[in-house]
């Protein structure tokens, strides 16, 4: 079996390569070599690699600079899905599409059903709900937020520079959501992929946590294995002092449980999740 990753240098694509199950032959491809709004590259690319699976982690996921960049972001997280939907359906491969929890407005204040109506409040949510939709139905979406790992941008990264630089740092704290390692959610890509589910899936670790708390727990794990010299302290912030140009939602927890019955048990706790990269770093850097 042949699964062709495109987005495989981001964060969920690199996991999904160091983690592709045996008897799969897993080829990746990113920017520059598969621009996925390129159609004629795309569908060269499906004629090369002939996958049974087509991961998607591609994504332009900038989610503030995506409001001053509308048409980039819906070419990479609408547009393309679309061909890469018609163009997998023409090779006979299976779309693995990966979407957010910003395609929610945060507003219901309990965690979010998969058939949940979306109500996407920036750029961002808006042009991957419209992928969703362009992934089609035979696709299998899965909905995943926070993703964080050893590679790539992310908030874990940067809570530790910036613990290491500066003298105190401010952080959210009414925005709650649940933090997902990223090595955890390509193990829960594979094992939907190859057991043939499609639909809206959500995944995320277990736990529901404010940017702030998970700042906090960054810090206290890192302390404890010896990453950190000493601590700083931590300001809670409101999301109204904290201007941003997209407008994120204020509680996007997912409803998982269905996700977790397909995969045989529910995802560990973020923080757990989070000790075990912290731990990675330690030992590898
Ligand atoms: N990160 C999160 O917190 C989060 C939360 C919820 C959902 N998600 C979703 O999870 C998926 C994976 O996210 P991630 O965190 O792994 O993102 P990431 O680290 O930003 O990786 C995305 C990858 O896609 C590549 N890419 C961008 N435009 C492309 C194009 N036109 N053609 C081919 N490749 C392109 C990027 O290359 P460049 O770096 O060169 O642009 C990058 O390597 C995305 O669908 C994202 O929307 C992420």
């Amino acid at each position: 079996m042949k699964a062709l990753i495109v987005g495989s240098r981001g964060q969920v694509g690199h996991a999904l390569l160091a983690s592709c199950p045996e008897g799969i032959v897993a080829v990746g491809r990113d920017m520059p070599e598969l621009d996925i709004t390129d159609e004629v590259a795309v569908r060269s690319a499906l004629d090369a690699v002939r996958p049974d699976i087509l991961l998607n982690v591609a994504a332009y996921t900038a989610v503030d600079r995506a409001e001053a960049e509308e048409a980039d972001a819906r070419r990479v997280n609408a547009t393309a899905v679309g061909v890469l939907a018609v163009e997998a359906r023409r090779v006979g491969a299976r779309l693995v599409h990966v979407s957010t929890d910003f395609v929610f407005d945060g507003t219901v204040g309990r965690p979010y059903a998969p058939d949940a109506t979306p109500r996407p409040l920036s750029v961002y949510g808006r042009t991957k709900w419209e992928g969703e939709r362009l992934a089609g139905e035979n696709a299998l979406i899965v909905r995943t937020a926070w993703v964080y790992g050893p590679v790539g941008h992310n908030f874990v990264r940067t809570m530790l520079r910036l613990f290491a630089t500066k003298p105190e740092v401010g952080v959210v704290a009414d925005q709650i959501g649940t933090p997902t390692y990223a090595p955890g959610l390509a193990a829960a890509l594979w094992s939907l992929a190859l057991r043939g589910e499609r639909g809206i899936h959500h995944f995320t670790d277990s736990g529901v946590a404010s940017w702030y708390d998970f700042a906090v727990a960054i810090q206290e794990e890192a302390l404890a294995l010896g990453l950190l010299a000493q601590a700083v302290p931590i300001i809670p912030m409101a999301t109204v002092d904290y201007p941003t140009p997209a407008i994120r939602p204020a509680y996007s927890v997912l409803d998982k449980q269905a996700t977790f019955t397909a995969l045989g048990g529910a995802a560990p706790h973020w923080r757990v999740r989070l000790r075990h990269m912290l731990k990675e770093i330690q030992s590898h850097g």
